[in-house]
């Protein structure tokens, strides 16, 4: 390998993670190339929260993250926190807007926040090429190789940035995984995280009927309970309660919905039969849930005799109904529908001040490609900056 390349480092993904890094690195006069297969930089920004970019989340924390080892995340968030990219933010003159408790957007749209990353990169100097199919990387004593279909490139140091598998459309690949194996790296078993759930049968005769409805409910798995809106789609369920149960649910494990989650039903309709015994349990129930979803869910249970007719037994088996609705989905909505993956390069393997590799001097890896994701509310592009700047500040 030549003894004096051009570069100081190469950034594989313009996405997040790379460009962060890159404009860090670049920032602290390091000679900084970022190489990308996509044809614009920070495609996942510009469509993330819905064109409006959920940037971060105040309360990010290594509790908010999964992971083999979520105590891994705790020194990049510490020295790269919500408040110093809000600092980055207000400098280029973009404001932002908390929609619940902690939990930030852009207040334009999310191209604000690319255009930002790029203008970064610019005064750093970083040079940037895009549409550039990666090929293979080479290594030894002296640095890597970079290969695509065109050119090659080198430099004593290089960041993995490629992001996970989720959303291929977006320029997902891989390709991040490949690399780190070739290293000889461990992979924790990549999976989609942050997708809708699929059903099949009975069940997704039941959601397509329901198709478009919207209510609070939470989701018990195992140990863990989440409350959240839930959506019920024409091929099953979503909606953010169900994106963030989808990064802990494996195949075959049965969710417990409640669909009621305020309301002690059972009771609500024991007493309404001492005071409104001509009413019938439907109309009660249609206090507070759908029309829709209350005939679909007691469609077998005689729910339109007056409450004076029904005993207190069966009563309580139509709150049952709603209170506990198992189900167990056939799969999730796979990498295309997927906003993250979940597991990636083991932690183990990085030191967590640098990410740097342990065990190959000169290579970092940043971003979704390791074993660290995060819960849905902006936490994942949180770790996006923290890790990107853990690395530009080492390199
Ligand atoms: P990222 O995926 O951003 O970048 C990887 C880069 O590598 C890409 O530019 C890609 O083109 C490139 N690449 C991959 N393979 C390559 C190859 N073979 N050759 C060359 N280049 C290659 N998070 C959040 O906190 N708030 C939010 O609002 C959202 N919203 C959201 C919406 C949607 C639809 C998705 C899909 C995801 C989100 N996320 C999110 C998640 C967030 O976008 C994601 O976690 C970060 O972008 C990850 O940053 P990285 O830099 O690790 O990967």
């Amino acid at each position: 390998m030549n003894a004096n390349p051009e570069w100081d480092l190469i950034v594989l993904g313009a996405g997040a993670s790379g460009l962060m890094c890159a404009a860090t690195a670049g920032g602290r006069g390091r000679r900084v190339l970022v190489l990308d297969h996509a044809r614009h930089a920070g495609e996942k920004i510009r469509i993330s929260g819905g064109g409006r970019c959920n940037f971060t989340h105040l309360e990010a924390d290594p509790s908010r993250y999964l992971s083999n080892d979520p105590e891994f995340t705790r020194g990049a968030l510490a020295a790269f926190t919500p408040h110093d990219f809000l600092a980055l933010l207000a400098r280029h003159g973009i404001g932002h807007k908390e929609k619940s408790p902690g939990q930030l957007f852009s207040d334009g749209s999310a191209e604000k926040i690319v255009a930002m990353l790029l203008d970064e990169c610019r005064r750093s100097r970083v040079r940037l090429v895009l549409g550039e199919e990666i090929r293979g990387v080479e290594h030894d004593a002296r640095g890597f190789k970079v290969r695509s279909a065109h050119a090659e490139w080198q430099a004593p140091k290089l960041v993995i940035a490629l992001g996970g598998r989720s959303m291929p459309k977006l320029g997902a690949s891989g390709l991040g995984y490949e690399l780190a194996r070739q290293f000889g790296l461990k992979i924790i078993p990549p999976r989609p995280g942050l997708t809708p759930l699929i059903f099949s049968g009975e069940l997704r005769t039941t959601c397509r009927e329901l198709a478009g409805i919207s209510l609070l409910a939470e989701i018990t798995l195992e140990s863990t309970r989440i409350r959240d809106d839930l959506l019920f789609t024409h091929q099953g369920l979503s909606g953010p309660v169900i994106l963030r149960i989808s990064s802990l649910w494996r195949s075959g494990e049965t969710l417990e919905i409640d669909l009621l989650p305020d309301v002690d039903l059972a009771e609500r309709l024991i007493e309404a039969k001492k005071v409104e015994s001509r009413l019938t349990p439907r109309t009660i129930l249609s206090r507070w849930l759908p029309k829709r979803l209350v005939w679909q869910k007691t469609a077998d249970m005689k729910a339109d005799a007056p409450l004076a007719e029904i005993g207190d037994k069966r009563l309580r088996a139509m709150a049952d109904t709603i209170h506990h609705w198992r189900v167990i989905p056939v799969g999730t909505g796979g990498y295309e529908r997927a906003e993250v993956t979940v597991g990636g390069v083991d932690t183990n393997a990085i030191d967590p001040l640098t990410m740097a590799c342990r065990t190959i001097p000169g290579l970092y890896f940043i971003g979704e490609v390791l074993d660290v994701t995060g819960w849905l509310g902006g936490y994942n592009l949180q770790w996006a900056w923290s890790s990107g700047h853990a690395a530009g500040l080492a390199v």
